[in-house]
């Protein structure tokens, strides 16, 4: 039986580019999947066909059953969105938008005012809750948009990068909120371009690119694939980043990457804590004055190297580079033929509202 959400064979074109390039997708119920991916993947894309807001050129979709194609107005009851720029509108204060939300949604005024009142509290909002939102930060924004997402519990949510632009301490919070929700049934889509996030959050990942799902698999398989851990280090002195690139080859399951300026190193490595002392007793006893040392976990940009079999490139220059990596691909991989347009900045354009619910 298909998943909450399900997408087989999605493509969508804009011109020349094909944002979707044949997505397949299945969300078992209760669970969470992350779409990961660089910008321009499609990742947007495809939360706004699957939410009806964007019709596909060819391939099928169901979410929480219904046909998204034939059935958009049923699907939009069985969902949530909070996408990617906020929707929430500038003149009504926070507290106003979401009991309009609840409205909408037919509630009751005084249930719709509850439940404003206390997604105003869970999100830290309430010492702004009745200036208008446009008096609002970026980050306070994002978190009425969110909670506007919420004032009903839908079966099956969708949220486009709900975490981009939140400072730490609301990141958190954000990452319980959605814990809490999964807890109690909800199906979530959520993309993001942390893979520390969907670590965090998601039972499953795809990561995405040019509108391909490159590799799937829960975080572990992923992490395993980018060779799990590495040792960072920033050498004091420009001269000795030979010495210390040799160092760590030795102590390395790959390449040492080096950025000279920044005089940082990087290496995958098994050994956690104990190697990594073991590197900086190594590089003390060669006298090699070290900044900055310690032990992370792989990023977007490592698991994309690792993938695709080089660094990610800006957006254009990727866009030809076919054929080489598809042979390294694993198990879950569905074709691994692109490198990643890395963190090329928005254009302008591509920043479009989000259509309300
Ligand atoms: N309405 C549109 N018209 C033309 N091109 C579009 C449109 N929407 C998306 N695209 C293009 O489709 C591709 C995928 O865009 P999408 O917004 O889905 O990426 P994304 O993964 O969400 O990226 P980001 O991380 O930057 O949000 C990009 O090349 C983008 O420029
Ligand atoms: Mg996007």
């Amino acid at each position: 039986m298909p998943g909450a959400i399900y997408a087989e064979g999605l493509v969508k074109t804009f011109g020349d580019v094909r944002a979707l390039d044949g997505v397949d997708l299945d969300v078992p119920e209760g669970t969470v999947l992350g779409l990961l991916g660089p910008n321009g993947a499609g990742k947007t894309t495809a939360v706004r066909c699957l939410t009806t807001l964007l019709t596909p050129d060819s391939g099928k979709a169901t979410v929480a059953g219904i046909d998204v194609l034939k059935h958009p107005n049923e699907v939009r009851r069985s969902i949530g969105l909070s996408g990617q720029f906020a929707a929430v509108d500038e003149y009504l204060t926070g507290r106003e938008n979401l009991q309009m939300v609840g409205q909408l949604y037919q509630m009751k005024a005084k249930e719709a005012k509850e439940r404003a009142g206390e997604l105003l509290d869970r999100f830290n909002l309430a010492d702004a809750a009745d200036r208008p939102s446009k008096t609002y930060s970026g980050g306070m924004r994002r978190r009425l948009d969110l909670a506007a997402a919420l004032v009903v519990s839908p079966p099956v949510m969708f949220m486009d990068e709900p975490t981009t632009g939140l400072d730490p301490r609301n990141r958190q919070g954000l990452w319980e909120v959605i814990q809490e929700l999964v807890a109690g049934g909800t199906t979530l889509l959520l993309t993001t371009q942390y893979l520390e996030e969907a670590d965090h959050l998601a039972h499953d990942i795809c990561v995405v690119d040019h509108g391909r799902v490159i590799a799937r698999g829960t975080s572990d398989q992923l992490k395993a694939r980018t060779g799990g851990e590495r040792v960072e280090v920033v050498v004091h002195d420009r001269g000795h980043i030979a010495t210390a690139s040799e160092v760590l080859r030795g102590f390395g399951k790959g390449e040492v990457a080096v950025a000279e300026h920044t005089r940082k190193m990087t290496v995958p490595v098994t050994g956690g804590a104990k190697l990594l002392a073991e590197v900086i007793r190594e590089l003390d006893a060669r006298g090699i004055e070290i900044d900055d040392i310690g032990l992370r976990r792989p990023t977007l940009d490592d698991v994309f190297i690792s993938l695709t079999g080089h660094a990610a490139e800006l957006p254009d220059a990727g866009a030809d580079a076919e054929a080489e990596a598809g042979a390294d691909a694993g198990p879950h991989a569905d074709a691994g033929p692109h490198a990643g347009p890395g963190s090329g900045a928005d254009t302008g354009s591509q920043r479009k509202k989000e259509a309300d619910k």
